[in-house]
């Protein structure tokens, strides 16, 4: 089609449109009209489209959807900017004010007694809130958390290696002393060592295989814990000295454990070795809480304390030593220990393992296993002396017989209720400790990676919003549980991968020695325990309490 041609046409049609829209328009525009017409909107259409000026911005281009996303993004961002006003930085968290140089530590050398450091922080509790921060000498800050949500938060976040902060005066002892150590200990390592150690030492003793087979050996240590008690017992049924008594128990259990053999540490007459053992594993945690809590000059020079603690560890050490080649010997010429001997043999002869951190590891396992049984055992019979009626319940679940069986001790819930309980109202570590690997938001304030966080389950459990009558000791609640309930916060044996090894062997010997108690006698206490804080909760020594033939 030539040009000429084309612009006709398009002429044409143009005319053409016109004169049908004027027909159309005098249609309407009439109204003298006949029938209305509707207007074609094919018509009308480009029409308008030549008429209205074109928009500034042309949104018809842009799907709703896009622009619903976009409003969204847009409030969201504005909702998080002010979520975010509202976390405030752990350094205004509550807490004692700090002076220069000793931070807030100078609250334990005045206004609280470092043996009563429970009290001290009930009381700080009460005073700056669930969630506040103590400083550090050296300037770092401490974070005390006693509130569920914050508490749950910390404990459940997962972690491959966790990582308890050690405590300082063990570490410098033990690197200063390499002859004797090749690391801190399983304990107080951290990281890759920590897991190398814990992979290799545990275990075996945190398998239900190795403590069926120890069960038979086990009931045999507490009848002669149950002898020697009776033995001390006066005729008013009252047993002086019961904690040290209890002290010997933990150490003849985790030795025969440990080590394969009897050491006689429940014989009437024994050397003072027991009693020389027991003092010192007390001074050691003593010293690791004064290290802590105390002025910290013994990182300045050899004080009294450093060497309290240093000689401490020597005694341990010293006498742990000789035990170990005892049993050696006894476990060469006694082969038909062969349950017993599993867990030492094991870790003797595994390869993966420096000679130092085998000795060191039934060191800390020994360590460890006196004083938390001892005082767990004392605990647990002191709560229960005001509840005859669940003592009777006790027994009269129980069989007969002396020796008791893993059968016969499930078919007893009131003697694990019981034992939960105690757990429950007093922990012997009555808070746990990490140090923060992601940082966290708790309670409105974020806690950088890195933050020393002091986890307080005991405080927690004794609340009246996490258990119902929280302060009473009621083994009931354990077996028909009655709202608030948070049972999650019960943690006397710590929680995640760093969570104690003993805790099986414990909850055993437990369960074995209330059992056999409760068969022969019932227990009566007169007054309130003392209890103070040595690095762990214990009973104020020496305990007294009556024993009543049933
Ligand atoms: C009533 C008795 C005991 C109680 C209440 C107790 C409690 C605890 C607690 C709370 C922890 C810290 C856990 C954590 O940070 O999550 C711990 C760690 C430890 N406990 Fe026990 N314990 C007891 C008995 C024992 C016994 C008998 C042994 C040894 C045979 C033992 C060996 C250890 C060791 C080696 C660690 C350090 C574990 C690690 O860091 O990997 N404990 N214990």
């Amino acid at each position: 089609m030539s040009r000429a041609r084309q612009h006709n046409a398009i002429a044409t049609t143009d005319a053409n449109l016109i004169q049908d829209l004027s027909r159309a328009t005098r249609r309407t525009a009439s109204p003298h009209a006949g029938s209305p017409t509707t207007i074609p909107n094919k018509i009308l259409k480009p029409k308008l489209e030549h008429v209205a000026p074109p928009p500034l911005v042309d949104w018809t281009c842009i799907p709703t959807l896009v622009l619903v996303v976009l409003l969204v993004l847009v409030v969201a961002s504005a909702l998080a900017a002010r979520a975010m006003a509202d976390v405030r930085p752990v350094e205004r968290l509550p807490g004692p004010l700090p002076l220069p140089f000793v931070g807030t530590r100078w609250l334990f050398w005045s206004r609280y007694k470092m043996n009563k450091l429970h009290e001290a922080y009930e009381d700080m509790f009460r005073r700056y809130g669930l969630v506040f921060a103590e400083i550090h000498p050296g300037g770092a800050t401490m974070v005390s958390i006693a509130e569920r949500e914050a508490l749950e938060a910390v404990l459940r976040a997962p972690s491959r290696r966790p990582y308890r902060p050690p405590t300082e005066i063990v570490q410098v002892y033990r690197r200063s002393r390499p002859d004797r150590y090749a690391s801190t200990g399983l304990v107080n390592e951290q990281g890759e060592k920590w897991y190398h150690l814990r992979r290799h030492l545990t275990a075996e003793l945190t398998s239900p295989s190795t403590m069926q087979g120890f069960l038979p050996e086990l009931n045999t240590i507490c009848d002669d814990f149950l002898e020697l008690v009776n033995t001390s017992r006066r005729a008013d049924g009252i047993v002086p000295g019961f904690d040290q008594l209890t002290n010997r128990m933990g150490l003849e259990s985790v030795c025969a454990l440990m080590l394969g053999s009897r050491l006689g540490f429940l014989e009437r007459w024994m050397s003072g070795r027991a009693a020389t053992l027991a003092s010192a594993v007390k001074a050691h945690f003593r010293a690791q809480r004064d290290s802590f809590y105390g002025a910290p000059l013994w990182k300045f020079a050899p004080t009294t304390l450093y060497r309290t603690f240093a000689k401490s560890e020597d005694t341990i050490h010293t006498i742990v030593s000789d035990l170990m080649e005892e049993a050696k010997l006894k476990t060469q010429k006694n082969a038909s220990d062969e349950a017993m001997r599993e867990i030492f043999m094991r870790i003797l002869e595994n390869p993966a393992l420096d000679m130092r951190d085998k000795k060191a590891a039934v060191i800390d396992f020994i360590t460890a296993g006196i004083e938390t049984l001892a005082n767990s055992l004392v605990f647990l019979l002191y709560l229960l002396s005001v509840r005859p009626d669940w003592q009777r319940t006790i027994r009269s679940e129980l069989p007969s017989c002396s020796t008791l069986t893993v059968e016969d001790l499930a078919a007893a819930p009131s003697v694990r209720a019981a034992i939960s309980e105690a757990f429950r109202l007093l922990p012997t570590a009555p808070f746990l400790a990490r140090l923060l690997e992601t940082p966290m938001v708790i309670a409105g304030h974020k806690l950088p990676a890195g933050t020393f966080v002091l986890a307080h389950t005991g405080a927690a459990c004794r609340r009246d919003e996490n258990f119902w009558r929280a302060r009473e000791y009621l083994p009931e609640r354990w077996l028909e549980p009655r709202a608030p309930h948070a049972a999650a916060l019960v943690a006397p044996f710590g929680r995640g991968r760093r969570m104690c090894p003993g805790k099986r062997f414990v909850d055993l010997e437990l369960h074995l020695l209330l059992a056999k108690i409760m068969q022969r006698w019932r227990v009566e206490f007169d007054g309130e325990l003392d209890i103070q804080f040595d690095f762990l909760l214990s009973p104020k020594s020496p305990v007294s309490l009556r024993l009543v033939e049933w």
